[in-house]
């Protein structure tokens, strides 16, 4: 009896030797995504090195935007897999935006470093909008459809941080007008003038037919 307690107790313990995958899980990027995640690293594989991540640098604004995301998510990060944070930074530049857009995965918080920034995000009710300045925090609700706008007289900087690994992004121009619907769906489907869904399928490389 008490053999066959300890043999069931070693063969729990050793299907459960693994448990320190509960306090961490670097992302093995080797193996394959789940929806709970990443496979982990292996623990005697990792480093003090692991846990910091270097990149949150100033982006590129020279584009259509005039605003760059840098990104540490998870797959930018690996460290960060289910744990269920991350960041992220935010360089508008005099002019730039951060179009509407929503993260389905996860609750923003904006932090703000330098210049001004009039942002805000809707639900079908309301609007709440603000300009923020160096020291305020905004937060925008999961799901919610929000925006950044450069409302200052130079560049603006933020900090964002993400309650998930992964937050997702989806961008309604581009949704809207990268796609391969025939501009005469999506005028009547947005309400635009023809002319105008042509002229923004053009910018956002959507088929122009
Ligand atoms: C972990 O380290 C071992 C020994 O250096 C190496 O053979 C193995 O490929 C590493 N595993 C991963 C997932 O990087
Ligand atoms: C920024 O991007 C623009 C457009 O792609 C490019 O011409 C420019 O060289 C880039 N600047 C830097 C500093 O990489």
């Amino acid at each position: 009896m008490n053999t066959i307690y300890i043999l069931f107790l070693f063969t729990f313990l050793s299907t459960t030797s693994y448990a320190s995958v509960n306090d961490l899980c670097v992302a093995d990027f080797k193996g394959p995504s789940t929806p709970s995640g990443y496979h982990c690293m292996p623990l005697a594989n990792l480093t003090s090195d692991d846990f910091v991540f270097h990149g949150l640098v100033a982006g590129n604004t020279t584009n259509s935007f005039n605003a760059a995301l840098t990104s540490a998510f998870v797959t930018d990060f690996p460290a960060l897999n289910g744990l269920g944070v991350s960041a992220a930074r935010l360089d508008i530049a005099k002019g730039g935006s951060i179009p509407m857009h929503t993260h389905p995965g996860a609750t923003e918080l904006l932090m703000m470093v330098k210049g001004k920034i009039t942002a805000g995000f809707m639900t079908p009710t309301a609007l709440y909008s603000k300009t923020v300045k160096p020291g305020d925090i905004m937060v925008f609700p999961q799901g919610m459809l929000h925006f950044q706008v450069n409302s200052g007289v130079g560049t603006a900087n933020a900090f964002l941080a993400f309650s998930s690994e992964n937050p997702g992004a989806q961008l309604l121009d581009l949704l809207l007008f990268a796609n391969g619907l025939d501009s005469d769906i999506v005028a009547k489907t947005t309400f635009l003038d023809l002319a105008q869904v042509k002229k923004l399928k053009a910018r956002f490389n959507g088929k122009t037919s």
